[in-house]
């Protein structure tokens, strides 16, 4: 059973800048709403019940939109706006299911899941990376679907431009399992070109198992000097674990991007 969700949220953002000088890029809006309630409302429609934050000191704010309770109480007792009140409300049902960790170093996604290791219940666990919104489907739900079905960790998956690969963790099909799931064999975070397996990308949606714990602590920088989640995915596959590629059938937006961060505004407003 998936029940736990992790989200990495100590990011710089520098693709956002100057936005993200001062403002934590995941609780920008898009259209009227944080980013980060998207990925929490996906979680919950997913069935999960406890999430963890990966935050910093810097992004403290982001545990403050969370924590903000006097300053609600007092504006509803002078005001009581029924908008309010329900928007509070919300805040609430959030703050519920949600407990904080710190990385304060930014060395990478696999040192921020590293992070979480002694509060993780189940064998399996999910994580979500907030710069990646999909939209017309809940990817999470699906993946939980796959990962029952062949028992296996599961990433989310689709094909990029060959010309972009040096952007995303590329992996190697293997097996194929159905029309949208395949085992992968082999994954590489960031390859050139000309080293690239495929044009197959992993997308920020993943269904990790517990053992990752003991590859994250012995992994060793890789690409940019940091710490990536993918390295010790790789390391899992090499000892036989299975990952399956779930190639969703939702709308991908990199809200990570200024470009994209302002087309997932008119995307959802479409909706
Ligand atoms: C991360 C992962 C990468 C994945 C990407 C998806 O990269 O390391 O493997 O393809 O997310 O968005 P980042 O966006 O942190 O550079």
């Amino acid at each position: 059973m998936i029940k736990q969700a992790i989200i990495p949220l100590a990011g710089l953002g520098t693709r956002l800048l100057p936005l993200t000088s001062v403002f934590a890029k995941e609780l920008l809006p898009i259209n009227g709403k944080p980013g980060i309630e998207y990925i929490l409302d996906e979680c919950i429609e997913a069935g999960i019940k406890d999430v963890i934050f990966i935050i910093s000191q810097k992004k403290i704010m982001i545990k403050n939109y969370f924590f903000n309770d006097s300053f609600y109480k007092k504006i509803i007792k002078k005001k009581k706006d029924p908008r309010i009140v329900k928007e509070y409300k919300k805040i609430l049902k959030y703050k519920k299911m949600i407990k904080f960790v710190y990385q304060n170093k930014p060395l990478g996604t696999g040192d921020a899941v590293l992070k979480t290791k002694k509060f993780i219940k189940n064998k399996f666990f999910l994580m979500l990376l907030p710069d990646d919104l999909i939209i017309k489907q809940n990817c999470s739900k699906s993946m939980i679907k796959v990962h029952k079905r062949f028992n296996s960790s599961v990433m989310a998956s689709m094909n990029v431009n060959k010309k972009t690969v040096s952007r995303w963790g590329i992996y190697k099909l293997g097996k194929k399992l159905d029309k949208r799931n395949y085992f992968i064999k082999d994954v590489i975070e960031k390859p050139s070109i000309k080293t690239a397996p495929s044009n197959k990308a992993v997308i920020g949606r993943y269904i990790l198992p517990k053992n990752i714990f003991s590859k994250l602590i012995k992994q060793k920088p890789g690409k940019g000097g940091e710490i990536h989640i993918t390295d010790a995915i790789q390391s899992l596959i090499k000892e036989k674990n299975r990952f399956v590629a779930h190639n969703f059938s939702g709308k991908y937006l990199d809200c990570g991007s200024m470009h994209g961060y302002i087309k997932s505004t008119l995307e959802i407003s479409k909706l």
